[in-house]
């Protein structure tokens, strides 16, 4: 047993299942390398201010660089009695190089140790979670590029609304995403602060040089209050705040994908790589994959209320409860990694069935507003063009058939003003063609906005 770095001013030791409860080895030995360039950073600074000399420094960096190829190797060895990495790394440094790894720890505590960690951490998984959206917002784009004259049936409240493009449709994520991007690069602003310096919680008698750490490890600052800097975990928050809407993205456009493999939709099939079976009925194609991703939301969001609800009670500075932030905070970058990754190779694997979604936009007399601007265009006050379409959607319904399908005639029984330029307009070619603006449905308003896209990734 090794005793605790701390157990000088203890009569007994802890307990088995006290250490076990305690210690977070178990799962913050992610942070290692971290931790380790937090450290180095940190000496190098103790030893350009001459708090330990060049030799103890250069010490350090040996053990360091010693125990780094060790973890890489998959030899370092993580004792549950040496509680959270943080203490297994000094220890095995000291064991390394003797009081060298003991002066490391000067001018510093655990408390704005851990908080560096975590904001390394944070920062790394960001950047790359950044680069992953883009990738999801490719496959958007080039997906919406081909479907930009896709005509399929636009809905609210789930019913048949208004012809859109499928690619129109498939844009609507890709400013999702956009925003979604914008969240966390300002989130990364507040993350990128550092702690080192607030030691405990009320600073450090040493000669230290805050500035220089955090330009060594690519802060944008340091966190200017001490007693926050050790204790507030808001940034790991906000990140999963982040984290919560991208899943909440996917998780909507999950539910459509679904919907839309249904086959009373039919509107695309997904690969079967994304799918399985089921093991009593021989024909099942279920998605799991979209079913799983909006599943997971639910699970990210509870992180989200979990970390909210860890913070609240807390008393100024840093208590121990902050142990418990790793666990959803580590759970939340590896699910939303996943997640991205999958969304990104899935999109591209969509079969659409353009047929299936031109013969939906076809039922449920999508362009009936269309048919009310025409009539308004033509000097008709839009709410008595509302209801003479109304009265010929009626009409059409005893008929059994599309507004499109009655003759000339009959139409102009709703208003004498229809004439066979109507024709176009009801079409869902031309109802598309006709929302020709920034932000329309129009095919070309599509295409640029796929170029648009493209430009800004
Ligand atoms: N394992 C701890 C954490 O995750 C490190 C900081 C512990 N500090 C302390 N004074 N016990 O928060």
């Amino acid at each position: 047993v090794t005793p605790q770095l701390w157990s000088g001013r203890f009569t007994e030791p802890v307990s088995e299942r006290v250490k076990r409860y305690t210690a977070s080895i178990s799962f913050d030995y992610r942070l290692a390398e971290f931790d380790i360039q937090g450290s180095l950073a940190h000496a190098n600074m103790l030893a350009h201010q001459a708090i330990i000399s060049q030799q103890d420094l250069a010490d350090i960096q040996r053990g360091m660089s010693e125990i780094l190829a060790d973890i890489h190797a998959g030899q370092f060895e993580w004792l549950l009695d040496l509680e959270d990495v943080h203490l297994n790394i000094e220890k095995a440094l000291t064991t390394k190089v003797g009081d060298a790894g003991k002066r490391l720890h000067t001018g510093r505590s655990r408390n704005d140790q851990v908080a560096t960690d975590i904001r390394l951490y944070l920062r790394h998984n960001i950047d790359g979670i950044l680069q992953l959206i883009r990738a999801a917002q490719t496959a958007l784009l080039d997906l919406a590029e081909t479907h930009a004259d896709t005509v399929m049936p636009g809905f609210t409240h789930l019913q048949v609304a208004q012809p859109v493009s499928f690619g129109h449709h498939l844009l609507a994520y890709f400013e999702m995403l956009k925003r979604d991007a914008e969240r966390l690069t300002d989130c990364r602003r507040r993350v990128n602060r550092l702690p080192l310096g607030a030691a405990a919680l009320a600073g450090t008698s040493y000669p230290i040089d805050r500035e220089m750490v955090a330009r060594e490890l690519g802060f944008d600052g340091v966190c200017e209050n001490s007693l926050d800097a050790v204790s507030d975990r808001d940034f790991a928050i906000e990140f999963t705040a982040c984290a919560s809407l991208i899943m909440t993205h996917f998780s909507r456009m999950s539910e459509e994908l679904i919907l839309w493999m249904n086959p009373r939709f039919g509107f695309i099939d997904l690969a079967d790589r994304f799918c399985t079976g089921s093991s009593i009925m021989p024909q099942k194609k279920n998605p799991d994959v979209p079913e799983l991703i909006r599943g997971k939301t639910g699970r990210i969001n509870g992180h989200l209320v979990g970390l909210l609800t860890l913070m609240k009670g807390q008393p100024l500075a840093y208590n121990k409860d902050n142990q418990e932030d790793k666990e959803p905070l580590f759970d939340t970058v590896d699910t939303l990694i996943d997640t991205l990754a999958i969304v990104a190779e899935m999109l591209p694997g969509i079969r659409v069935k353009p047929e299936a979604m031109r013969n939906a936009a076809l039922q449920g007399y999508a362009t009936a507003t269309d048919l009310a601007d025409y009539l308004v265009k033509k000097g008709l006050p839009f709410r008595d063009a509302h209801e003479a379409v109304a009265l010929a959607v009626r009409h059409a319904e005893t008929q059994g058939c599309d507004l499109a399908d009655l003759p000339l005639v009959s139409l102009q029984q709703f208003s004498s003003l229809i004439a066979d330029d109507i024709y176009e307009v009801l079409s869902l070619e031309g109802s598309m063609n006709s929302r020709n603006h920034i932000g329309g449905t129009a095919p070309a308003q599509v295409r640029a906005a796929v170029a648009r896209g493209r430009a800004q990734l």
